[in-house]
Formats: structure tokens, C-alpha cells, sequence
């Protein structure tokens, strides 16, 4: 799937100058060829044999792979992401990836990992902590980090997820660092249900919470979910309004409540949640007036960027320049940062256009 305003690389490169927010980046999704290429060359510099190509790694463009798939993906880079220099690499790529896109404002998220005699959860988050500080004193980016729980290993690791980042609330550099959790994993596996509690905990503790919610359908898991009213954005969605296989009382409890959705377009088509472009639930929630953000979700297994991802939307969905605008400046409100973080990243985010929008008369923002 291209952008094929892309043949019409002006645009792609319009997209590419807007300043954009990121909110929905799995960090091991979200790793390069080249990234992947190297990790494969310092493990077999380590004597490993048998791995995989790096185009096996990846969904190259066009070609698409289940949800089953992807897991199974993830299963392989999680092998070659098994210490603490490769969480440093894949992190500072990562970042330094998204900065070359013009993305201002980075809300990665991922799940701590524990490697005998390699690595601790602690280890782990301290590694990618201190990777996006080193990151933000170079680079003209806000990186901040969700922890994720991952909804197969059980309510127990959840609770331990949590229990991490409460640790992390009294620490004197990282404790702005970590501004929510997420919920996500294989959507077959497990019962979101089993999680609420923890999940309310978290938010008693201040964390603001990202869920994948509906990514396949799901009706009753996603019912308690949402009235339990402790989610402050979904992820993905794509089985709650009532004209993509959700129902009436989804759709009025997430419109009710307000709740932003983060939208994967490639995400959701390449691995056969929603049949087509044409067909993906944004144009749907767009007629409802809904907060939405344009996220990549795994940028590394579904070969896009953030910058094509808008370019996707736009041309499917008839998004004029302007729209694209009031997308990267609405997207502030659905940060997880503090109300005066919040103004002063708007603030930036508004000066950039200004001086794009001086710096070339085409860029109208009205066309
Ligand atoms: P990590 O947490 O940095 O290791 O990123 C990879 C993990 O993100 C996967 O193992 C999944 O748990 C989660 N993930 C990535 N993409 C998806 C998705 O589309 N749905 C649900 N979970 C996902
Ligand atoms: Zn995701």
C-alpha cells in the first residue's frame, strides 16, 4: 500500500514538513531494515546461526501478514533485541527515525523485558530512559514513554508493570518520563476483562491510560473496558462504531466520554483487520467529529512512516491541507502531557507552521 500521492511526491514531501505528533509507536515495531540488518550482524558476530533475513523481518511494502504473524515477528526481533546495547541502539534509531520525519512530540511505548543474567525490567526502562534524555539534548524532539502491558502474560506482570512505574513517580530525572501505560498484545490472547483492576489502580497512581481496543471484534470485553471509563485514548478501534462491526452503545460510550482514537491505517489493512483503505474506520469517526491522531503503530513491520501515513489519509479520505494542519495542532490535546506542557508544545507546533507557511506561499494551509 503507497501513498500514490507519493507519485505526486510533493505532497509526501508536505506531509513530511509538517510538525508532527507521534502517540501510538511500539518500539520494537518499529525498527528499521537498517536497524534489524545491524542487530542481525552483531548476533551473528556473536556465533548465533540460522537467523533470518532482514526482508523476512519486515512487511515489505505491498505485502501484507495476519496479526498471527506479526506476533511471531515479534517473537524474532524480541531475540535480537536481548540485551541491554541493543535496547540502546533500537531506542536511539527509533527516536533519531522519527526526528528525520519531522515528528516534534514521541510517545513510545514498550514492554519491559526481563533477560536472565542479561537484563532486569529495571535495567531495561533505565536503558531506554536514558537513551531518549540523550536523545532530546541533540535532536528537536519531546520523547516520552508508556509502559506497556502486554495483555498475554497475565494479570500478575500487569500489576508488576505497574508497580515499575509507580517506582519511577519518585525519581528525581525520570519521573516526568513516563506519562501513562498502555494495554496492548495479541488481541487473542487473554481477557481484557481480567485486567481492570489493575488497570484502575494505575489510574488511582495518576497514570493516563492507552488501550488497543477492538482491534479484532470484541464487543463484551470492549463494553466493560469502556464502562469502566478508565481509558484516555483507544488504539485502533476499529470494531466500536456501529457501521465497522461495533454497536450503537460502543460508539455512544466513546463519543460520550470523548475518548481520542489513535489510527493505524497500514497497521490495520496489512494485517487484515480492515479490508481496504477505502474502507477504515476514520471516515467514519471523522463524520462524528472525533479527536483522532495519525499514528504509524509499527513503522519498522509495516514499512510506513509517519509522514506516509498522513499522505494515506489525506488522499483517501479528501483531507485538504488545512485538515492536515488542524490533525498535527488538535493532536496536542491528546498527549498525556500536563496542561501547561500541553501549551507550550501547541505553541511550538504553531510557530513551526507559521514559518512554513511564511517560508513557502504555497503552503496555504487552505488548499
Ligand atoms: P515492544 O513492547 O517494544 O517489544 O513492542 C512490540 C510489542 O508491542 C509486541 O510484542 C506487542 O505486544 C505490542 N504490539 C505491537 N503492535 C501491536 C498491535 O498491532 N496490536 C497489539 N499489540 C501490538
Ligand atoms: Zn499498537
Amino acid at each position: 500500500m503507497y501513498c500514490s500521492q507519493s507519485s505526486n511526491m510533493d505532497f509526501l514531501s508536505y506531509c513530511k514538513s509538517l510538525p508532527k505528533i507521534e502517540l501510538h509507536a511500539h518500539l520494537t515495531g518499529s525498527l528499521s531494515d537498517e536497524t534489524v540488518l545491524r542487530l542481525l550482524e552483531a548476533k551473528r558476530k556473536e556465533g548465533a546461526v540460522n537467523l533470518p533475513e532482514s526482508a523476512e523481518l519486515t512487511i515489505q511494502r505491498g505485502h501484507n501478514r495476519t496479526l498471527e504473524e506479526c506476533f511471531k515477528l515479534f517473537g524474532i526481533l524480541h531475540c535480537l533485541t536481548d540485551n541491554l546495547e541493543a535496547v540502546k541502539k533500537i531506542t536511539r534509531d527509533v527516536i533519531r527515525e522519527f526526528v528525520s520525519d519531522n515528528v516534534r512530540y514521541l510517545e513510545l511505548r514498550t514492554t519491559p523485558k526481563f533477560i536472565p543474567d542479561k537484563m532486569t525490567k529495571k535495567d531495561y526502562i533505565d536503558t531506554v530512559l536514558d537513551t531518549m534524555i540523550e536523545e532530546m539534548k541533540t535532536n528537536n524532539i519531546i520523547v516520552r514513554l508508556l509502559l506497556s502491558i502486554d495483555r498475554s502474560r497475565g494479570v500478575d506482570d500487569a500489576r508488576n508493570t505497574v508497580q515499575l512505574a509507580k517506582d519511577y513517580t519518585t525519581h528525581e530525572i525520570y519521573k516526568t518520563l513516563i506519562c501513562g501505560i498502555d494495554v496492548s498484545g495479541n488481541p487473542q490472547s487473554g481477557k481484557l476483562t481480567d485486567y481492570i483492576c489493575v488497570l484502575e489502580e494505575a489510574k488511582k497512581c495518576g497514570f493516563r491510560l492507552a488501550v488497543h481496543l477492538a482491534e479484532i471484534p470484541s464487543e463484551e470485553e470492549t463494553l466493560a473496558v469502556l464502562k469502566a471509563n478508565i481509558v484516555d485514548r483507544i488504539g485502533h478501534g476499529t470494531f466500536i462504531h456501529l457501521a465497522s462491526g461495533g454497536s450503537q452503545e460502543l460508539l455512544d460510550l466513546v463519543k460520550h466520554y470523548q475518548i481520542p482514537l489513535e489510527v493505524c491505517v497500514s497497521s490495520n489493512v496489512k494485517s487484515g483487520t480492515v479490508k481496504n483503505v477505502q474502507d477504515h474506520h476514520l471516515g467514519l469517526w471523522r463524520k462524528e467529529d472525533h479527536p483522532l491522531v495519525i499514528c504509524t503503530d509499527d513503522k519498522g513491520i509495516f514499512s510506513t512512516s509517519l509522514s506516509e501515513e498522513y499522505c494515506i489519509c489525506a488522499e483517501t479520505f479528501d483531507l485538504s491541507k488545512s485538515d492536515l494542519i488542524k490533525m498535527c495542532i488538535s493532536a496536542v490535546e491528546s498527549t498525556f502531557l500536563s496542561h501547561h506542557e500541553k501549551h507550550q508544545l501547541r505553541l511550538s507546533i504553531q510557530d513551526e507552521l507559521n514559518s512554513l507557511k511564511g517560508a513557502n506561499n504555497s503552503f496555504s494551509g487552505t488548499d
